[in-house]
C-alpha cells in the first residue's frame, strides 16, 4: 500500500480515533497523528499525488528574483503596502517579500469565491484588511489570475479608500477566457488553463506545501470522500 494516498490517510485517522476512543491514546499530539497517518517507511510525500509538474522550483526561486527585482524598480523610493489574498497567496507572498528592498507594510485579505445559485462566480470577504490605504501606495497579492473576479471584487474595494496607488501581482496567470476584462501588472507565470496546485495553491485546502507547481492526478481531482 503506498502511505501517502488520501486513502491509507482516512482509514489511518480512523485507526487513530478507533485508538483514541478506546482509551489507549489519552493524550495525543499531532506529530503522534501525523506519525499514525503516515507509518515510520513511509513519509508523505504529495508529488506521488501529481500527474505533471507545470513550474519547477528552480524556476520559481529563479522568477522571484527578477519580479522582486520589477517590484523594486517600480516603487524606488516609496513605502509600500504589500496585500496578500490569503490562504493562496501565502507563501508566494512569504518569499517575494523577501527580495524586496523598498520599506514596506504587510497586512493580509481573506477572501472566498463560490458559485452562486445561477452559477456565476462571486467572491466574498472573509476576513478584512487592518491598514488604512488612504494615500498609500498599494500592491494586491495573489496566488493566480484565473476568471478574474477576485482581483476585480478586491481592487474595487481598495479603491474606495482612495489610495495614492493600486497595483497587482500574481504568481501564476491562467489562459483563462475571463469572466471579467482584468490584468495584473506584475506576472510570475503564464500557464495554460489546467487546474493546478502546490507553492501555495490548493485543491480542498491540500498541497499547499509542495515546493513546484503542478497538476494533480485525475483520480485525485474529485474524489467523494474529500468532499
Ligand atoms: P479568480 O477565478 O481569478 O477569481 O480566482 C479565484 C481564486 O481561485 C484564486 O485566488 C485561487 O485561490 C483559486 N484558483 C483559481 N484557479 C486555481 C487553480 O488552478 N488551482 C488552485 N486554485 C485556483
Ligand atoms: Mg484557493
Amino acid at each position: 500500500m503506498v502511505a501517502s494516498s488520501p486513502a491509507v490517510a482516512r482509514s489511518s485517522t480512523s485507526a487513530f480515533k478507533a485508538l483514541n476512543q478506546g482509551g489507549r491514546l489519552e493524550i495525543c499530539s499531532w506529530q503522534d497523528n501525523y506519525l499514525l497517518m503516515y507509518p515510520e517507511d513511509h513519509a508523505y510525500n504529495p508529488l506521488d499525488d501529481i500527474d505533471q509538474i507545470l513550474v519547477e522550483e528552480a524556476a520559481i526561486k529563479s522568477r522571484l528574483k527578477e519580479l522582486g527585482q520589477e517590484i523594486n524598480q517600480a516603487y524606488e523610493g516609496r513605502e509600500v503596502a504589500v496585500i496578500a489574498i490569503i490562504n493562496g497567496a501565502i507563501i508566494f507572498v512569504a518569499d517575494l517579500i523577501r527580495e524586496l528592498n523598498i520599506p514596506l507594510q504587510l497586512d493580509c485579505i481573506r477572501i472566498s469565491s463560490y458559485r452562486d445559485d445561477t452559477n456565476a462566480q462571486t467572491s466574498e470577504v472573509i476576513d478584512k484588511i487592518r491598514l488604512d490605504l488612504k494615500g498609500l501606495d498599494v500592491l494586491i497579492i495573489d496566488d493566480i489570475l484565473d476568471s478574474g473576479n477576485t482581483l476585480a471584487h478586491v481592487t474595487k474595494l481598495f479603491r474606495a479608500m482612495e489610495p495614492a496607488s493600486l497595483k497587482t501581482c500574481v504568481l501564476l496567470d491562467k489562459k483563462t477566457t475571463r469572466s471579467v476584462d482584468f490584468e495584473a501588472d506584475f506576472v510570475g507565470f503564464r500557464i495554460p488553463d489546467q487546474f493546478v496546485v502546490g507553492y501555495g495553491l490548493d485543491f480542498a485546502e491540500r498541497y499547499r506545501q509542495l515546493p513546484c507547481i503542478g497538476v494533480l492526478r485525475p483520480e485525485l481531482q474529485n474524489p467523494p470522500e474529500w468532499s
